[in-house]
């Protein structure tokens, strides 16, 4: 059966299963280091995180909500199928790839899930394909290999106006963690800066640009989820129509400037200009902007998410670890410290993030873990308080 699917499409397959899925994959070479991009048709198993938390981003949000689905860059399928397998919601979809062996896999892969009526499977560029449909979905998805900036306008075009959601993803996190600031530029319209906590500029830059190319549509676009995992970036934005909850929502666009001499982060929203010196020891700083500087993620939805993770250990406990991080997480405050980076600056050695997250509540700051960075404590409190607290911990 196998030869006879390889002999049709004209590549090795075999089969693998992710979540409730069944299918087929192109035959996976056995050097660990291959790129998915190399394949006769992509398919990546390390962004299984990627996908189980759509699927329990899906069950959370929407609950019994049916909805429509349509996933323009869909590789072999994978991503849809398990949406329709899992979360039991999916009224109808349309998936689509412009490789011809994945849109052939994706076929197969349907027939084999049992999922052949309610899915339209096309092969189209995916920008064609959005303009063309002339439809609205209740979520869409946006999963390149690289930026999703090229798609992010037909992709907000092809959502319903009211209380639908559009996700992407970026591998491109060397252009938005600092080390390619001028491919960030181009892609993103930000200078990204390197920083201790460039993840979490990565985040904001994407989140920043999903909520600006909304707005030019006349939408507000909320972001309710955003993480970091391995190699991508992923923001979930929430849309509803208006111009004035669009210009509201600009609101939360702004400034992040950085010290590089004492550590300090401060920000400043639009319509402000960047604060360029530092208020504790009057450096230059660096900034970085506009980019979203209000919540990443709303902790009560992720909190629905990690109680399914831990229902269905099985299928969702991959992703556990991530969703309780996310939980702990305050995403209103902005920017982190690891505590190598304040240990390094103070000449002192580290301290257990935990014990400086006790320490800084017992002085009445928010402090929590950072979902991006174990190592790292995110909080209000002023950096010189930090360090104090710090330099006292570092001496027990
Ligand atoms: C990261 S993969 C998608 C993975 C899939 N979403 C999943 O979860 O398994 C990106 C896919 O986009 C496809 N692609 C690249 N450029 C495209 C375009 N302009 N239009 C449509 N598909 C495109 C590639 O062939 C590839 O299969």
């Amino acid at each position: 059966m196998l030869e006879d699917y390889s002999k049709v499409l004209g590549f090795g397959v075999e089969y693998r299963e992710e979540g409730l899925a069944r299918f087929l994959a192109p035959k996976l070479p056995s050097s660990k280091n291959y790129a998915p991009t190399s394949l006769p048709a992509f398919y990546n198993p390390k962004s299984k995180s990627n996908r189980d938390m759509t699927i329990l981003f899906l069950k959370a949000f929407f609950q019994d909500r049916k909805i429509s689905v349509c996933e323009p860059l869909a590789g072999i399928g994978i991503r849809t199928i398990r949406m329709f397998l899992e979360t039991g919601i999916i009224e109808n979809s349309v998936v689509n790839d412009i490789s011809r062996n994945a849109y052939e896999l994706m076929k197969i892969n349907f027939k084999l899930n049992n999922i052949e009526s309610n899915v339209e499977i096309k092969n189209r560029d995916a920008n064609e394909l959005l303009t063309s449909l002339r439809r609205r979905f209740t979520y869409v998805d946006i999963d390149p290999a690289g930026s999703p900036a090229t798609f992010l306008e037909n992709g907000f075009r092809s959502c319903f106006k009211k209380d639908s959601v559009l996700a992407a993803t970026s591998t491109d996190l060397s252009a938005l963690t600092g080390s390619k600031p001028t491919s960030c530029f181009r892609k993103y319209g930000v200078y990204s800066i390197k920083t201790p906590f460039s993840k979490e500029i990565a985040l904001r830059i994407l989140a920043g640009f999903m909520v600006k190319t909304a707005a030019r549509l006349g939408l507000s676009a909320e972001p309710v989820l955003s993480f970091i995992k391995d190699h991508y970036a992923r923001v979930f934005v929430k849309i509803r129509y208006g111009i004035e909850r669009a210009k509201k929502v600009l609101k939360n666009l702004g400034w992040i400037s950085y010290c590089k001499v004492c550590g300090n982060i401060q920000t400043s929203s639009i319509p402000d200009p960047p604060q360029l010196k530092c208020v504790f020891c009057n450096a230059d700083m660096l900034t970085v902007g506009l980019v979203w500087i209000g919540e990443l993620t709303n902790r009560e939805l992720v909190s629905k998410m990690l109680q399914e993770a831990l229902e269905n250990k099985q299928l969702y406990g991959d992703i556990s670890k991530l969703l309780q991080y996310l939980v702990d997480e305050d995403s209103s405050m902005i920017g982190y410290y690891p505590v190598n980076y304040l240990a390094s600056k103070l000449s002192v050695n580290p301290v257990k993030p935990t014990h400086l997250i006790e320490e800084l509540r017992k002085m009445g700051y928010r402090a929590t873990h950072v979902h991006m960075d174990s190592s790292a404590v995110k909080t209000e409190a002023p950096i010189n308080i930090i360090k104090d607290i710090f330099k006292l911990l570092s001496k027990r």
